[in-house]
């Protein structure tokens, strides 16, 4: 008898923009694996049950996206980065059949600072910009990594929470353009220099010659600030890197092995964009 079809999705609400699916059906088709992934909405009031449900459901694991990645890890077993963020991306069930839980937004991030700005590292002082979910993976993986890290917010207070979790450094938003100067490396966290929303009010001209710039926002792909980086002659590394590289960590729970991120996947997920 042939193997059951393996079955997956990316929960969220709502979901139907999500670029999950593409990505995951990219990898099925590229490894001959018999899965279908699909947009799974399920609104707040129901996600409790949604998660205790899902040893049962017939889904093999999830992907989770806003809003429910804190739910996720008050829900399932999360792990020690999962735990401290609280926040979890994506599920799949142990050997016992229980549900267990990361959150690889942060180490996706670094991943695609390694594949696309391989000396970001040296210099080792990082500026995040934000302090909401997306600041809080990058500022925790960026202090992993033994960067030294400050947190600038619009709202300080959310800046200076999200830098004691983490052990960062909050830093005050009008005191950016100064430290600028000795940062080895700035990431927009924020929705600022997304398609519609008004552009980064920050210069990376005031960086030093060797800093690199990312930016987690992809529409537009290349967003302000990347191009004035880019101008620049700065290294820099666009959003869609770490929606590619988290992605893995599903895929190695699920299937064992990794699966590639080339420019095969990026021209399928750049096209929808
Ligand atoms: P996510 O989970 O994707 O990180 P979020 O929690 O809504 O999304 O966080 C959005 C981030 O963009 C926040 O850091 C927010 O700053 P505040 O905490 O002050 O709201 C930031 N942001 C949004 N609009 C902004 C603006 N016009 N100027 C500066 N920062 C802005």
């Amino acid at each position: 008898m042939a193997a059951a079809t393996v079955r997956l999705g990316v929960v969220g609400w709502p979901v139907a923009h999500s670029r999950s699916p593409i990505m995951f059906r990219h990898w099925f088709d590229r490894y001959g694996i018999d899965a279908i992934y699909e947009a799974v909405p399920v609104p707040p009031q129901e996600i409790d049950r949604f998660f205790a449900g899902l040893p049962e459901s017939g889904l093999r694991g999830v992907n989770v996206t806003l809003p429910h990645k804190g739910a996720a890890a008050r829900c399932v077993e999360a792990d020690a980065v999962a735990a401290r963020l609280g926040s979890v991306n994506t599920i799949w069930l142990d050997d016992d059949g229980r549900a267990c839980g990361t959150s690889s937004d942060g180490a996706g991030f670094v991943k695609s600072l390694d594949a696309s700005a391989p000396d970001w590292r040296v210099g080792g002082r990082a500026v995040v910009l934000g302090a909401g979910g997306a600041a809080a993976s990058v500022a925790d993986a960026l202090v992993s990594e033994g960067q030294h890290v400050l947190i600038a917010n619009r709202t300080a207070a959310k800046a200076q929470r999200l830098a004691a979790v983490v052990g960062a450094q909050p830093l005050a938003w009008e005191d950016l353009d100064g430290a600028l100067s000795g940062a080895s490396l700035l990431v927009n966290a924020t929705s600022l220099g997304m398609m519609g929303s008004a552009p980064l009010p920050v210069d990376p001209a005031a960086l030093g010659p060797h800093a690199t710039v990312a930016d987690l926002v992809y529409t537009p792909l290349e967003t302000p600030l990347l191009a004035a980086a880019r101008a620049c002659g700065l290294a820099t590394v666009d959003g869609l890197g770490m929606l590619f590289f988290q992605a893995q960590t599903g895929f190695e729970r699920w299937f064992g092995r990794t699966p590639e991120v080339d420019e095969a996947l990026r021209r399928a997920v750049a096209a929808t964009l």
